[in-house]
């Protein structure tokens, strides 16, 4: 039996406890099961997979969606804990605050229970290697505290919070395997999908492995280009490739594919997408482009090959084309939903909708994309990003808002040029509008991650040395926090001071 299945052997022996205690506890509780999850493509994910399950069980549930798990909002659930006997439970944060729910609620008279789906770092946990403390952490909050740590799966890279709810899910009913696909987009959307040519790994293939044997997804190997945009503009503004002369330049992209011999007008006249190329046509195009790079650039064509082609994972039953077909294009349209304040847009577009929500969420995307854009230009434009020595930074003042500093952020370490210095972690600094904090967006690259950069920790330790007491943490390779605004030059300054710690530790 392989490692992998081994771990999720163990977590799926959990899942029956947390089932278990589950039924006792709505059994006692006649309100519906409050849900509260994060506003992003994994937590709307989440969300959708739970309310999915409990509907198929006729469970009553109601979902909120909330941009963080801040204090003041478990403040707000413990104040209305007092009003409504329900079961909580919080899928894609909860770990990062257990300590907090449970300062807040176990004490409650009124408090039914809670329940934990989430896969960041716990509260108190620095790393992943701190197994004895996770074992305890494991024993005191079970069973209802889930997270891949205590089986030692990595959170950031091998599942998502929509993984976790999706084996909750499987363990209520094993019909749900029909929901594996969204614990993908999930995944997806938490930018998981980091093996080799864009593959996923550890149980996220395990659920891949599910979705095929229901017959719900397909992979294919691509082209690492938009499938629905013009192929010669795709290729011009990829974000995963940069081919000199081609990159930025629609025009002689046009020309270069023109080149191949295949007719890439299509009967309308306008310019053919890869979803209108057929897997030769496609072939040819891939050889074109080899040769292209090669030659003139002396590029190794392995290494083209490499950023060229990725598994490009298809939801069998969605339209061909639409944004619901590719997995990586799902996964935006809820983000662009739960970033532009349509949250349950990108929940029930999850948990089905084709109709309505599906039609609204057009315009989401079109005021997203834009926004993206927008930021992105102004950052560069204006010269927005500032270095230390070990960090960069920057504010997103009025254009970036708190609701894509991440996202922004997010971009900046995996945009294909080097416009930003990968060695170093970036952190996004974006005022919240109506309160005098700023919320901060850190990301670092993975191969500094592997050099013994943990921006979770960093974020946490920071705001400890600049005393400001805010819950925060993440990811090693994603971290987030808030923080006051005349505290912001010591908590970047000892980010700073933290990071560079890091790396002497591990280089030692
Ligand atoms: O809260 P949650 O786990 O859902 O969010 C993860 C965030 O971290 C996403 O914004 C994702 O883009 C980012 N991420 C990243 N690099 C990774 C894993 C996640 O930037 N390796
Ligand atoms: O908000 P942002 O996308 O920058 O968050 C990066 C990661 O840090 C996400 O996984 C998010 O859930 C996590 N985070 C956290 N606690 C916070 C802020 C962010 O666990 N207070
Ligand atoms: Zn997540």
């Amino acid at each position: 039996m392989s490692d992998t299945i081994k771990k999720l052997n163990k977590l799926e022996k959990d899942l029956n406890k947390v089932k278990q205690y589950f039924y006792d506890q709505i059994k006692e509780s006649e309100s519906s099961i409050r849900i509260y999850t994060h506003l992003d493509a994994d937590g709307l994910s989440s969300g959708a997979i739970l309310g999915k399950t409990f509907y198929r069980e006729r469970i009553p549930y109601q979902i909120t969606v909330l941009k963080q798990l801040e204090r003041e909002e478990i403040n707000k659930i413990s104040d209305q804990v007092n009003n409504y006997n329900n079961l909580l439970i919080f899928s894609d944060f909860g770990s990062g605050q257990y300590l907090e729910l449970q300062k807040q609620l176990f004490h409650k008279k009124e408090f039914h229970n809670l329940i934990i789906l989430d896969h960041h770092l716990p509260q108190k946990i620095s790393n992943k290697n701190e197994i004895d403390k996770l074992g305890e952490l494991h024993e005191e909050t079970s069973p209802w505290h889930i997270n891949p740590y205590f089986y030692g799966i990595d959170g950031s890279y091998e599942i998502s919070g929509a993984g976790i709810c999706y084996y909750f899910s499987k363990c209520l009913n094993e019909k749900n395997i029909d929901l594996s696909p969204i614990a993908l987009i999930g995944a997806n959307g938490d930018i998981q999908n980091q093996g080799p040519n864009k593959s996923f790994i550890g149980i996220n293939s395990l659920i891949l492995e599910d979705a095929k044997n229901v017959n719900l997804i397909e992979v294919v190997n691509d082209l690492n280009f938009s499938a629905i945009k013009p192929l010669n503009e795709a290729i011009a503004f990829s974000k995963d490739i940069n081919l000199p002369g081609l990159t930025n330049d629609a025009n002689r992209s046009l020309k270069l594919l023109q080149t191949s011999g295949i007719l890439m007008e299509n009967s309308e006249g306008k310019i053919k997408t890869l979803n209108d190329l057929n897997q030769e046509e496609k072939q040819k195009i891939s050889s074109t482009i080899i040769e292209y790079a090669s030659v003139k650039f002396n590029i190794e064509p392995s290494l083209i090959i490499e950023k060229l082609i990725i598994n490009r994972y298809l939801l069998i039953k969605e339209k061909v084309g639409s944004e619901l077909h590719d997995i990586a294009e799902f996964s935006n349209l809820l983000n662009a939903c739960g970033r532009t304040n349509s949250a349950s847009l990108g929940i029930a577009i999850a948990m089905g909708d084709r109709k309505i929500a599906y039609e609204k969420s057009h315009d989401n995307l079109i005021e997203y994309k834009k926004l993206l854009v927008k930021s992105l230009s102004w950052l560069f434009e204006q010269k927005k990003i500032q270095e230390k020595e070990y960090i960069q930074y920057y504010f997103g003042e009025d254009v970036i808002p708190e609701s894509i500093i991440g996202t922004i952020t997010s971009m900046l370490i995996f945009e294909k040029s080097n416009r930003i210095d990968k060695t170093k972690p970036i952190f996004g600094v974006a005022k919240r509008e109506d309160e005098e904090v700023y919320k901060i967006s850190g990301r670092a690259h993975k191969k500094i991650v592997k050099k013994g950069v943990n921006l979770s920790q960093a974020i946490r330790d920071a705001c400890k040395l600049s005393n400001i007491d805010v819950l925060g943490g993440g990811h090693p390779p994603a971290a987030g926090t808030k923080v006051p605004v005349n505290k912001i030059e010591i908590f970047l300054e000892n980010c700073n001071t933290i990071i560079n710690k890091q790396l002497q530790l591990s280089a030692n």
